[in-house]
């Protein structure tokens, strides 16, 4: 078991180059499964996430080299089954992306339920609708997922009653070699949509609307298997960079980075009174106004603020004068980290689906615990604003997205380090 140690308090200052999203990773790995071919992807984030996707691919004899950091070439030439049901399936939320990429390839995909962070029910009722409608037969027995479309699969009008991420990228995946046209209506508009929409039309896919809410396949018979793509930039590790800038009246440059996919951060971080600025690939963090004011803040699927800046931005507003709320509205009981940020002397109070967070109190370090990936951003965060030591346990969780965030952190002049407990 290993802690993060970090002595308080910092002001961060510097440069930090944000990697490869997660979120985009993780959906275009299974997505070359669709088409036998070999597949040079740069910008893959060195996170326990890909790990277990790559040992997912191994199990199945499929050939992945390292060529350089970041930079994977894989086979899926060789791959001879759809029984992907190995025990990494069930450590990870992504892996049931290999339902629809598997049933695109064989017509047939039996997947072991997913994994993931723990933060509630995380249902997959509307990635079976979305089979159903492209006329495969959906069946859930031992912990399984049984997909079969044994007379191949008919492109379909599929309406997604929530904006769902993962139910969109299956859909896209199941539908790209669909006999005739599929639309996703009220679709998820995420960068990593269109990430996986660029990367499967690079394939010869053939996509369009991907980042409305309205999204169009045209099914096609065959994709290229011999494809070289680059994964976007990560917004969630931007975000949590540009958040701990601002929460240590830092002055950090966070390079690398769409500063489009920031809008609705960087809006909110203005209205507090942080200074943004933004450049063609950059975001400049420095202070303006302090204190900072407080915030009203609803999570929203994108263009809206993103639920995996929650718990970060918690963190921030415990910094900020006066009274803040946080209202999630996509994973309800995501407030794990709020006992943990109050056993550092912050207040807040949650009544789901709402946290109010009373700024203003000063932290200081403790020891606590990261429940999931983002509630650990958030709690180095505060590690980095508190007095004191701060000893922050569940890396592994954090091990999940950041790829090395404690030498990016340092990079920054933070006292951080990585111990075994
Ligand atoms: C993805 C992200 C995750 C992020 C989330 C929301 C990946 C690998 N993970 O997760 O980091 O927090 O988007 O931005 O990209 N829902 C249903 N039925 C379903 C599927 C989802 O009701 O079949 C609901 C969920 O309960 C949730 C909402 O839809 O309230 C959004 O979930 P979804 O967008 O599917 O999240 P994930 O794809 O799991």
């Amino acid at each position: 078991m290993e802690k993060l140690i970090i002595q308080g308090p910092s002001v961060l200052t510097g440069s930090v180059s944000v990697g490869g999203f997660k979120n985009a990773a993780v959906a275009v790995l299974p997505a070359t499964i669709i088409q036998a071919g070999v597949y040079n992807l740069e910008n893959i984030p060195d996170i326990t996430d890909i790990d277990c996707i790559q040992a997912i691919f191994n199990k199945k004899g499929m050939e992945w080299s390292n060529v350089s950091s970041n930079t994977i070439r894989i086979d899926t030439r060789s791959l001879d089954t759809y029984d992907f049901t190995d025990d990494e399936m069930s450590s990870i939320r992504a892996s049931i992306y290999f339902a629809g990429a598997l049933l695109s390839r064989f017509g047939h995909a039996i997947v072991a339920l997913p994994g993931g962070c723990n933060f509630g029910e995380r249902p997959i009722d509307l990635h079976i609708k979305g089979f159903e409608a492209l006329g495969a037969t959906v069946r859930q027995e031992y912990g399984k997922l049984f997909v079969d479309a044994p007379n191949g699969l008919k492109g379909a009008s599929i309406y997604l009653d929530t904006v769902s991420v993962g139910a969109t990228v299956n859909i896209m995946l199941a539908a790209v070699k669909a006999e005739g046209s599929t639309t996703i209506e009220n679709a998820a508009k995420e960068p990593h949509i269109v990430d996986l929409a660029n990367f499967l039309n690079n394939m010869g896919a053939k996509i369009r609307g991907a980042g409305t809410d309205v999204i169009k396949i045209t099914g096609v018979k065959e994709l290229k298997g011999h494809t070289a793509y680059t994964i976007v930039q990560d917004m969630i590790e931007a975000g949590t960079f540009m958040i701990a800038a601002a929460a240590t009246k830092g002055n950090v440059f966070v390079r690398n980075v769409i500063p489009k996919h920031m809008e609705s951060l960087t809006a909110k971080l203005e209205e507090m009174g942080v200074g943004v600025e933004a450049g063609d690939d950059f975001v400049h963090i420095f202070p303006k106004d302090w204190p900072l004011d407080k915030a009203v803040i609803k999570t929203m699927p994108y263009p809206g603020f993103p639920t995996d800046l929650h718990p970060q931005m918690a963190t921030l507003l415990t910094q900020a004068q006066g009274d803040s709320t946080i209202k999630e509205t996509v994973w309800l009981t995501r407030f794990q980290y709020a006992n943990e940020l109050n056993r550092m002397g912050a207040r807040i109070d949650v009544n789901c689906p709402v946290a109010s967070i009373h700024g203003g109190q000063p932290l200081t370090g403790a020891p606590v615990s990261a429940n999931d990936l983002r509630a650990g951003a958030a709690l180095v965060i505060a590690g980095l604003c508190a007095t004191g030591t701060t000893a922050v346990s569940g890396v592994h969780y954090i091990d999940r997205g950041y790829e090395n965030l404690v030498d990016k952190f340092r990079q920054l002049g933070a006292d951080i380090e990585r111990v075994e407990d």
